[in-house]
């Protein structure tokens, strides 16, 4: 039989291409090999987006549209949403007796997301209890694999010692303990040379861009800042010009050529530039394209998505019924 992978997004807006790289292509490459379970987390995304669900449901739809964009095929892989599969929210609670409150706190993770979001004294529990939920989430379809960025560690690592804890409690097996895959993509950086490329930072390409967004983020590409003329010797360390070559441009020889040029003062980042767009646009516009379609048909894919969500919910009960035999509460 083929091993079960889970991963999830929030749906809190459009997918760029950090996204693109970061865990999209990845999936594509999965789907064929397991039995691959793609969940958007819209429950998770409103504990820190409570007072805002208009823009939770519309990101579902884009979800939904970058997934079918970059060649995820619904119907190799089981997308669904989670809060159609409430066996989830049932999952969480009896998990909930196998941490502590002090062991929450100490989850690197939500420690910096508490600080960045200035939540201090005043932490909203919906949010403080997400890690906890997140095991829910994995462990609904008893997943085997969980591929995420290396920021998703320690709930993984919670995920494991909760399933763990729950299967020696009550001597039972309800549980696989499933592993963490992470990606060696390297992290995106953003045009404006962040290190991070993020919708909040307002310095991402989206999937959905346009030819002549996508033009016009090029020109803003942070290159070398030391860089004045063409002639000027150039600077590729940090260079987001050249680290998207790398990324998307597979004329190695094209990229070799920009490179020892710009560094003794032979070409203009104009020409990088240009040279970029065209090879990004090799990549982005089929995506492109193939989103118009899904946009036509969204009614439909929202459908499938349904669809597989009430088989999520079947595999749920029969995870949930295990666990209420487990601790004598199935009546
Ligand atoms: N927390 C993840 C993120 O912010 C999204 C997510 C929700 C997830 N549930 C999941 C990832 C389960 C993997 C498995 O990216």
């Amino acid at each position: 039989m083929k091993k079960r992978i889970l991963t999830g997004d929030r749906p809190t807006g459009k997918l760029h291409i950090g996204h693109l790289f970061g865990s999209l292509q990845n999936r594509v490459k999965l789907q064929d090999e397991y039995d691959q379970f793609v969940m958007i987390a819209n429950v998770q995304a409103l504990t820190d987006n409570f007072d805002n669900p208009e823009k939770v449901k519309e990101s579902i739809s884009e979800l939904i549209c970058d997934y079918y964009a970059v060649g995820i095929d619904f119907e190799k892989t089981t997308i669904f949403i989670q809060s159609e599969v409430p066996q989830i929210h049932e999952i969480f609670i009896y998990l909930a007796n196998f941490t502590t409150i002090q062991q929450v706190s100490h989850n690197p993770t939500i420690k910096t997301e508490i600080a960045d979001k200035k939540f201090e004294s005043s932490t909203p529990l919906g949010f403080y209890i997400y890690p906890i939920h997140q095991a829910g989430d994995i462990l609904v379809v008893n997943a085997d694999l969980v591929p995420v960025g290396r920021d998703q560690a320690p709930m993984i690592e919670s995920t494991r010692e909760l399933a763990r804890k729950f299967n020696e409690t009550y001597k039972s097996k309800v549980f696989n303990e499933p592993q963490a895959i992470f990606g060696t993509e390297k992290n995106i950086p953003g045009i404006d040379g962040n290190v991070k490329m993020g919708k909040s930072l307002g310095n991402a390409i989206y999937l959905s861009d346009n030819s002549e967004t996508l033009k016009k983020k090029i020109k803003m590409i942070y290159t070398d800042p030391n860089r004045i003329h063409a002639t000027d010797p150039g600077k590729i360390e940090g260079n987001i010009a050249f680290f998207y070559h790398d990324l998307f441009n597979e004329d190695l020889d094209e990229i070799e050529d920009l490179k020892s040029r710009y560094k003794i003062g032979k070409v203009s980042d104009v020409e990088v530039k240009e040279r970029l767009f065209f090879a990004m646009e090799k990549v982005l516009s089929p995506i492109r394209e193939r989103r118009k379609i899904a946009e036509n048909q969204k009614d439909k894919l929202l459908e499938i998505v349904l669809e597989n969500s009430k088989k999520v919910r079947a595999i749920g009960q029969g995870v949930v019924e295990k666990m209420k035999d487990a601790m004598k509460i199935r009546f």
